[in-house]
């Protein structure tokens, strides 16, 4: 393999300039060229490339963000975008991908490969940890250690006024954040979509603990939670306990930036490694990642299809720390 291509694509995460960083300085230390296809998809279909080598790189491990940028494009999903985007792919030289994203990005990458035979290699880049095959994405360890300090300072606040705080974090269809944010930060309780806590069963348990004497509450809902939204779910709870004085904190888009942790960078760049020696090594439609500390490459049929369950100990231990 002569020539690759790299991109970032879906939600960016904290931890992706590092792994840009280390599948370019992988390739050069093998002779191979790497290009930059900026925007994802979007740039390949419009030719968005552009040359990087070492030092194109240089001064981008701690940034967050993607200095490649991202992008969800509508067009690649129609066989007339992947046509385009193959084109490109071929006028450049290009001969094997790096795809540095989520479960949207490997399903593209899965249906380009069987229809035009590009060989990509991914790398889990986005901080819901919700991909089967890795122990943790790239972006994880960062979203959750910003959004428990937003919820320390919360904390602070509630406690002062004697308040019940609704806290929405990041996360479409999966808890993996809310859970640390929930255990780390003292919660009362944790909704997330993996698991149904009715809204009465919420109701009962602040009610117990305002009877405990309990006086300030924190709980903290999941973006994708089944039971509907923050708001819904704090307007619900309010109607039914009057006296809790409760207010809605959505933490949002500041936990997808900021300079990544040192787990994510060493994350990042032990799967940007993994994934250039992968293509070389002749591997294709494989997800780079790591499991017990160990190198795994998993079809993207399974990171796509399968289900990384939420260990429903993590439930049990958020109920038994908030007696
Ligand atoms: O997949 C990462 C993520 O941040 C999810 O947690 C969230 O649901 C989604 O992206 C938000 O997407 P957007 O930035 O397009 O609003």
């Amino acid at each position: 393999m002569k020539r690759i291509g790299v991109f970032t694509s879906g939600g960016d995460s904290p931890g992706m300039n590092a792994c840009v960083r280390a599948v370019v300085r992988t390739a050069v230390y093998h002779g191979i060229e790497v290009y930059g296809i900026m925007r994802g998809y979007s740039g390949m279909i419009k030719g968005e490339f552009i040359k990087l080598d070492s030092a194109s790189v240089a001064n981008t491990v701690q940034r967050g963000g993607t200095i490649l940028k991202s992008a969800r494009s509508q067009k690649f999903m129609t066989k007339e975008g992947r046509q385009q985007a193959f084109d490109q792919l071929v006028n450049h030289g290009i001969e094997g991908l790096v795809a540095i994203g989520g479960n949207g990005t490997f399903t593209g990458a899965m249906i380009f490969e069987r229809e035009f035979g590009i060989p990509t290699v991914g790398a889990p880049g986005t901080i819901d940890n919700d991909l089967f095959g890795t122990d943790y994405t790239i972006g994880y360890d960062t979203a959750v250690n910003t959004a428990l300090e937003a919820i320390d300072k919360i904390r602070d606040t509630a406690d002062s006024h004697d308040r019940c705080f609704f806290i929405e974090v990041m996360g479409r269809d999966s808890g993996y954040i809310a859970i640390p944010c929930a255990i780390g930060g003292g919660a009362e309780i944790v909704m997330v979509p993996e698991t149904q806590m009715s809204e009465e069963a919420v109701i009962e348990t602040l009610r117990n603990s305002w009877r405990r004497s309990k006086t300030s509450f924190i709980v903290v809902v999941a973006e994708g939670e089944k039971e509907g939204n923050v708001t819904h779910v704090a307007a619900r709870v309010k109607e039914a306990i009057p006296e809790l004085d409760a207010r809605v904190t959505i933490i949002g888009h500041v936990q997808r930036g900021g300079a990544p942790t040192a787990s994510d960078r060493l994350l990042a760049s032990q799967i940007g490694i993994a994934a250039v020696e992968g293509l070389m090594n002749g591997m294709r439609n494989v997800m780079a990642g790591i499991i017990d500390r160990k190198l795994v490459y998993t079809p993207f049929e399974d990171t796509i299809y399968k289900k990384k369950m939420l260990s429903q100990s993590f439930m049990r231990m958020v109920e038994i720390l908030s007696v």
